[in-house]
């Protein structure tokens, strides 16, 4: 995703999305330049937006083949910038500098570690009202894991053996390689960064290749906060992003690889880190199922489908991917929640009004179509939206509303990772459970329901990560992020978050408890 779709992504999710009230005062100068190198006038820190450099040992640096990718807006086709197209010996040299950066790093107090996070998420600035939903929701991640810092604690252990007394300490595991998704090009890294930093780690992270410029923005403000050269080491890579991927999951210096992206990428990440036995978490796909009881509130169910199908366009790994009504009020939902998308407005995300940019590429949206098309084609009806929007460009895909859907369809069993809500009907509470289940994925799952004991019942059926009862949104950094299934492991966010970049070392002290000798 090019750095102006995700301002279109966050411009058409801030209206609706519920970080914005909660943090007013974060934000940034960063978006304000994202912003002003696309559209020319308003640029307020020009000195943010970096093109054709890498931030590797606390200098901007160029590949050493000179080589560089081009970023597209998917919206325009417009070129934003270029960017350094690493390969392995420069991302050699990028974990050479953080490994030689741990060696100071990890002495530092947690209160010192605190500081700097500190410092970093201060200097995120103000809001800007169109496009900071995503930015807010990244920079919490250090202000979450500035708090967290100093309070890493060990534990004393009772022993089983007379006279042995047993001390852990959580230390941290060394050099991280992170890799990052275009759909949140701020959240994403600060989510991984923000827990690393925290436990004393020092990083390299792989920007994506579609949204590189956010990446870098962040490594300028990291500098300006003072973090020491060679803790976060920020490298760009498009066509060489399987390259770069094998030398951060098998280079013996890096202990540890967190990376969201697709289950599948992240099946071939694992294989390539078992030559070295790294940490592994693993952020992967998802197929959310979106379930509404008859004694459900129908409005806010409607409320809630609409911001967890359609965020980012629907183009987040905990989207609803699979509505499930239940038949007693499956006319009204349907009704109700089609009206909803028949006012989104979809265009460019700089534009006045405008609800829903872009998807992230042409791929994206052949997916869409072809989901939709297969959804007819099996008997579904598609009652809002249905098709691309050519007059816009290439990227753009109708929000789309099919009723009638059901389980031998592609969606059922599919990540859309687009804006297409596909409703089905369901009869019974074991019926849509066992539907819901049948995913061999299983990231967020969400339910509307006002009986409690259903409310327990489902919640602790669903074989998913995370569950949202009576809400559509349950992204925050202070809850546990993470899946199941094939949907990955490991938690970010939260006070779990840091345990991911953390070993807990055993002291055992032996001949203790003697009694004085007089
Ligand atoms: C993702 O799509 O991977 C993250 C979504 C979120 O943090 O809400």
């Amino acid at each position: 995703m090019a750095l102006m779709h995700s301002l279109q992504k966050s411009a058409a999710s801030s209206a609706r999305f519920a970080f914005r009230s909660r943090f007013q005062r974060t934000t940034l100068p960063l978006l304000a330049s994202r912003l002003a190198s696309t559209i020319s006038p308003k640029l307020n820190d020009p000195s943010l937006f970096k093109t054709d450099v890498c931030y590797v040992n606390g200098e901007w640096v160029k590949a050493a083949s000179g080589k560089t990718f081009e970023v597209r807006d998917p919206a325009t086709g417009k070129l934003i910038g270029t960017c350094p197209e690493f390969d392995a010996k420069d991302t050699e040299n990028a974990i050479a500098a953080a490994g030689e950066a741990f060696k100071s790093f990890r002495t530092k107090t947690g209160r010192e570690r605190s500081k700097l996070l500190r410092k970093w998420y201060d200097l995120n600035g103000k809001p800007f009202a169109d496009a900071k939903g995503e930015v807010s929701y990244a920079a919490t991640f250090f202000e979450w894991f500035s708090e967290e810092a100093p309070r890493i604690y060990g534990e004393t252990v009772p022993s089983t053996i007379p006279g042995n007394r047993i001390v852990t300490l959580k230390q941290p595991v060394g050099v991280c390689g992170l890799i990052t998704p275009w759909n949140f090009p701020a959240a994403m890294i600060t989510r991984k960064i923000g827990p690393a930093l925290a436990a004393g780690c020092t990083t390299v992270c792989k920007a994506p290749g579609e949204t590189p410029f956010t990446s870098l923005a962040l490594a300028e403000l990291a500098h300006r906060a003072g973090i020491p050269k060679g803790v976060v080491n920020v490298i760009t890579a498009h066509h060489n992003t399987p390259e770069v991927g094998e030398t951060l999951t098998t280079h013996p210096t890096v202990q540890k690889v967190s990376f969201t992206g697709s289950t599948g990428v992240g099946k071939l990440l694992m294989k390539q880190a078992s030559s070295t036995l790294k940490i592994l978490s693993m952020e992967l796909g998802g197929n959310a199922p979106f379930i509404v009881f008859d004694d459900a509130d129908v409005d806010a169910a409607v409320a809630g489908a609409i911001t967890s199908k359609f965020r980012s366009s629907g183009q987040t790994c905990v989207c609803a991917n699979r509505i499930y009504v239940q038949k007693g009020i499956y006319d009204e939902f349907a009704e109700k929640f089609a009206e909803k998308v028949k006012g989104f407005k979809v265009g460019h995300g700089f534009d006045e009004g405008v609800t829903h940019g872009p998807l992230i590429h042409d791929r994206a949206v052949s997916k869409a179509e072809d989901h939709v098309r297969d959804a007819e084609r099996k008997g579904g009806k598609v009652v809002v939206g249905g098709h691309k929007i050519a007059d816009l460009g290439p990227s753009f895909y109708q929000p789309t509303v099919i009723t009638g859907m059901t389980k031998d369809m592609a969606i059922a069993s599919e990540e859309t990772f687009g804006p297409v809500a596909g409703l089905f009907p369901f009869e019974t509470e074991q019926e849509v459970i066992d539907l819901a289940n049948a995913a061999d994925v299983g990231l967020a799952g969400y339910f509307f329901s006002r009986d409690l004991e259903r409310i327990n019942r489902v919640a602790e059926t669903l074989e998913v990560g995370m569950v949202g009862v009576n809400t559509g949104l349950i992204s925050d950094a202070a809850s546990p992020f993470g899946g199941v299934k094939q949907s990955g492991f490991g938690r970010e966010g939260s006070r779990y978050g840091i345990d991911e970049y953390q070993h807990i070392k055993t002291i055992t002290y032996g001949g203790m408890g003697k009694p004085l000798q007089s």
